[in-house]
């Protein structure tokens, strides 16, 4: 962790951050009840408030799973990605509040506990139109509860980054659910027509944001779109070419791809240093960074990291791998294999052969 680290605690940014997250979501809840009030003849307000908080948390998941491709492709939209955490938990609730709402109009008039009537008093799982979809709900809505609640980096540090991580990634297994439940609620609650289309449209631009997101990834790494990226050309002792100094501005770096991992080549102080590109926090791109008070700043929250050991500078103990450097004249030379975490390495000088 580096000393300038801000991320979580309170600060202007964030609290702007918040405030008007919240507003647009209050401003789009009574929006939706005034329209929906006028136009719509069917529902009570009750109903209302239903699809009100339903479609809230849906939008905003979409713009949560946008977040992460949007801000690889420009860095304008890096603030979103550093508050993620808050958009995702205003979602959750906006989902509970939703979840509670239909649980308590379609299900807590029977014998049942509504939350056991919500998965047994539907069973028509092998019929297309009647599909019990709120169950699909259900099970989204627990997969959402376990992100929110495992979101503090508290449970980051205990459960370790790439557990963290990989439960993560279940959101993507959160919006396959959601897609099913508002297709087939949409099509046994109502037949409007303009949400199937919406729900689409949606699904049709989350999977092109990322398709797009992972070509010019794969461009930047200067791998083949398709097939097998071609071998490093690595020389006797294990070493790989990257490039030349002259490629990389004081106090930044050059990330290349070595042995199918990204690494930070630094360029600071007359010297050479190499290290993963990936932060112990939350992965963020330290390549992207710049070395600040002899430390290198990872763009996303702040971690730092001493450029010649990959270990954060005390009181912090992150560690990160390091790789050994060398100089041909000004032509970079990174070994192939990296070393343990913080493993000191000697920085390459520019200059001395
Ligand atoms: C509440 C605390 C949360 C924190 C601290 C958090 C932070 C993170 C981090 C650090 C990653 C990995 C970033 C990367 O390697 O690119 C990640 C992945 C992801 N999280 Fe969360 N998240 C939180 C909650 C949520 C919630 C509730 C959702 C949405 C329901 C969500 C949506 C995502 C998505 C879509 C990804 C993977 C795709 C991507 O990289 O953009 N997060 N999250
Ligand atoms: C226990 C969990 C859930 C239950 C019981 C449930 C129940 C329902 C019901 C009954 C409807 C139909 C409402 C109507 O057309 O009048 C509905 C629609 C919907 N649900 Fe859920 N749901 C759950 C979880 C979720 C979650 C986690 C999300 C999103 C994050 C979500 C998003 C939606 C959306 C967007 C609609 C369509 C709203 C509209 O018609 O305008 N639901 N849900
Ligand atoms: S400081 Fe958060 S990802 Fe690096």
């Amino acid at each position: 962790m580096g000393v300038a680290y801000k991320a979580v605690q309170w600060n202007r940014q964030k609290f702007v951050y918040d405030i008007i997250l919240l507003s647009t979501v209050v401003f789009y809840l009574f929006c939706f009840e005034g329209i929906s009030l006028q136009f719509s003849s069917d529902l009570d307000l009750k109903g209302i408030w239903i699809r009100a908080f339903g479609s809230a948390a849906f939008i905003l998941l979409h713009v949560i799973l946008s977040i992460g491709p949007l801000s690889r492709l420009s860095a304008k939209f890096l603030p979103l990605l550093y508050n993620r955490r808050h958009m995702g938990v205003t979602m959750f609730i906006l989902a509970l509040l939703h979840a509670r709402d239909a649980l308590a109009w379609y299900h807590d008039f029977g014998n049942l506990e509504p939350i056991v009537s919500l998965f047994v008093s539907n069973t028509h799982y092998a019929d297309f139109v009647r599909f019990p979809f709120e169950a699909l709900g259900g099970v989204a809505l627990v997969i959402l509860f376990l992100m929110a609640a495992t979101s503090h980096d508290f449970w980051l540090t205990n459960l370790t980054a790439p557990v963290w991580k990989a439960l993560h990634m279940g959101v993507y297994l959160a919006y396959g659910l959601l897609v099913g439940h508002v297709v087939l609620g949409a099509l046994e609650t109502n037949t409007h027509p303009f949400l199937t289309l919406a729900v689409g449209v949606g699904f049709v631009w989350i999977v092109g944001i990322h398709l797009m997101t992972s070509l010019r990834e794969a461009q930047k790494d200067g791998a083949p779109l398709f097939g097998k990226p071609a071998k490093a050309q690595v020389d006797a002792d294990g070493f790989v070419h990257v490039g030349s100094v002259q490629d990389i501005p004081e106090n930044r770096a050059k990330i290349a791809v070595i042995a199918g991992e990204r690494v930070a080549i630094f360029k600071y102080d007359g010297q050479i240093s190499a290290i993963s590109n990936v932060c112990q926090h939350q992965n963020g791109p330290l390549g992207e960074g710049k070395v600040v008070d002899g430390c290198i700043t990872c763009p996303w929250h702040g971690y730092q990291y001493l450029p010649d050991s990959g270990i954060s500078p005390p009181p912090f103990t992150e560690k990160i791998p390091t790789f050994n450097v060398k100089l041909q004249g000004d032509q970079i030379l990174v070994s192939a294999k990296p070393n343990l975490p913080g493993t000191p390495v000697v920085p390459a000088v520019i200059g001395q052969v």
